[in-house]
């Protein structure tokens, strides 16, 4: 089984929550490859069964929070069907950007199965969290079985 992670980081966080995710991955038996939105691997992401998308939180701090630069997610390339979960770094409140994301990944043609959000002050215990529910998904244990 393959896997991608596409992130859009603004001061790294979520890049390194995307990069831990995709190691986490693979220590789980799935071939994970990680990417900056605007520096998607197209191959890769055409040979992948699973896509994690994740964004960082814009607002301010407590209203009117929206995913990071929109415009680079909207641009990101098509999902077309694919299981895709979600996740998103924060500082304080995410408030509905997941819905958000969902949106948008939905646009590309993504299957959204899940997200999750990650507090920024606990990056790896966040993004091990969000490995071990994505892993214990039901659609990702059918892929698993089929692999
Ligand atoms: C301009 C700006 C606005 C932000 N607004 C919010 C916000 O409304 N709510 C929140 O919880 N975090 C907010 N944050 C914090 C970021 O979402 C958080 O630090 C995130 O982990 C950054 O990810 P990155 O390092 O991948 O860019 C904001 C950060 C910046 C730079």
């Amino acid at each position: 089984m393959k896997a991608i992670v596409i992130y859009e980081s603004l001061t790294g966080n979520t890049r390194d929550a995307g990069d831990l995710i995709a190691a986490e991955l693979r220590a789980s038996g799935v071939d994970t490859k990680s990417c900056a939105v605007d520096r998607v691997d197209l191959q890769w992401l055409s040979e992948s069964d699973l896509v994690v998308v994740g964004t960082w939180v814009d607002g301010l701090f407590f209203f009117g929070q929206k995913p990071g630069r929109p415009w680079k997610l909207a641009k990101m390339p098509v999902i077309d069907g694919k299981k895709t979960v979600i996740y998103c770094t924060y500082a304080t409140d995410p408030g509905k950007v997941l819905d958000k994301l969902q949106g948008v990944v939905e646009r590309r043609g993504g299957d959204v199965i899940g997200g999750y959000a990650i507090k920024r002050n606990d990056i790896v215990g966040g993004a091990s969290e969000f490995v071990d529910r994505f892993m214990g998904a039901a659609e990702v244990q059918s892929k698993l079985a089929k692999a």
